[in-house]
């Protein structure tokens, strides 16, 4: 049995999304800018793919631009609206995607100040602190919804509300929440948000930044006049339509996956707290995605439960890399006040669609004696 825990990294296609794909692949091929029947085919695809990612998350259809993929997007968020202004201010937190603080790093190069909020122990910033943070000539404030790695969800409403009283631009990285948790823009004054389609059950290299109230930005791939000057480059309209299916399920089905994802994953730490000794919870049982466990196995190598665990037919992650033979931790963990013994002995558990209860019963089977036994040979 091959038990798949890891939707936080990827999703398996869903087969709607896979059969519109094709069916676009064979059918609707034409370039979406050309004014033939062809051209007209493809085009009508996009489009409706836009108002499907616009019904999910309640926003104009307009304020859609299709990237490839969250990282461009939260690059295009960061680096693109503030291209043309003299460096400020910007707020973000310590626990932001790579893609988001690597951006942050190129701003501070242009002379942009930064301001990184920090988490307490559950990996959460206090809405209060980022407000505090925020200073005269703070031009934006980027904060991701929910964490890739401990689930963690930041409070993105409440920021919003102060952010938009002050004028201040609001970014999220809503990757993670999308699909998995309602995101309703018309709720949330956000000026930007990145998605990614194979987080949702997708597929990859295609997302979407949405960019509200007209907000101009310079942009990143420059080229011809696609989405409507804002990213150069013949659509991938294939992806676009697969994006498109996969918001259209989530906007379906959101009610329901909640409970069931959480349902997988409260199973999962109730028979790993009741089998395995001294586990503890990387974020909030309160203010988590519902299907993402991240556990800390104390005195454990948790590098080498992983590969135990990919052997024994299941696949999950782990809060420490291994990166040029050493084992660099998870500064997100790191963020949370975690040592670096306690990221490596940290694994994400990430359960989503197909995942069933035997599955996880499976897990349960395996686990103590693998985690017993990464205890003994870690040298830890
Ligand atoms: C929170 C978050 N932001 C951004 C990304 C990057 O998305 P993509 O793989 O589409 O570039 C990911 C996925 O790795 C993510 O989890």
């Amino acid at each position: 049995m091959r038990v798949y825990l890891d939707h936080n990294a990827t999703t398996p296609p869903r087969q709607e999304v896979v059969d519109a794909m094709t069916r676009v692949l064979r059918e609707s091929w034409g370039n979406p800018s050309s004014t033939h029947a062809e051209g007209a085919a493809a085009r009508a695809a996009v489009e409706r793919a836009r108002t499907q990612v616009a019904d999910l998350l309640g926003c104009a259809v307009g304020e859609v631009v299709f990237t490839a993929g969250a990282t461009e997007a939260n690059n295009t968020a960061l680096l693109g609206v503030l291209a043309g202004r003299a460096p400020t201010h910007v707020v973000s937190s310590a626990v932001e995607h790579p893609s988001v603080e690597a951006s942050l790093e190129a701003l501070e190069a242009r002379g942009w100040r930064v301001s990184r909020v920090a988490v307490d122990a559950d990996g959460r910033v206090d809405a209060a602190d980022v407000a505090a943070a925020c200073e005269p000539d703070t031009a934006l404030v980027s904060l991701i919804w929910a964490n890739n790695e401990t689930g963690a969800l930041q409070p993105v409403e409440a920021v919003a509300q102060f952010t938009s009283e002050r004028g201040i631009l609001l970014h999220s990285d809503a990757t993670q929440r999308i699909g998995k948790l309602p995101v309703d823009l018309s709720l949330v004054p956000a000026q930007l948000l990145s998605l990614s389609a194979h987080k949702l059950g997708g597929p990859k290299g295609i997302g979407a930044l949405v960019v509200r109230g007209g907000l101009e930005f310079e942009p990143r791939m420059h080229g011809g006049p696609q989405e409507q000057r804002r990213r150069g480059g013949t659509e991938n309209v294939a992806g676009i339509v697969g994006l498109g299916v996969a918001c259209e399920l989530a906007r379906a089905e959101l009610p329901q996956r909640a409970q069931q994802y959480a349902a997988r994953r409260d199973q999962l730490w109730e028979g790993i707290r009741a089998k395995v000794p001294r586990v503890r919870r990387n974020a909030h049982p309160e203010a988590v995605l519902p299907n993402t466990l991240n556990l800390e196995f104390e005195n454990t190598a948790g590098e080498l439960l992983l590969q135990a665990l990919d052997l024994e037919g299941v696949s999950a992650s782990a809060g420490a890399a291994c990166a040029s033979g050493s084992i660099e931790a998870s500064p997100v963990l790191l963020a949370m006040g975690r040592t670096p013994e306690q990221a490596r002995g940290s694994l994400r558990f990430s359960v989503g669609a197909g995942v069933d209860a035997e599955q996880i019963d499976f897990v349960l089977s395996r686990l103590p004696d693998l985690v017993a036994r990464a205890r003994s040979a870690g040298d830890v």
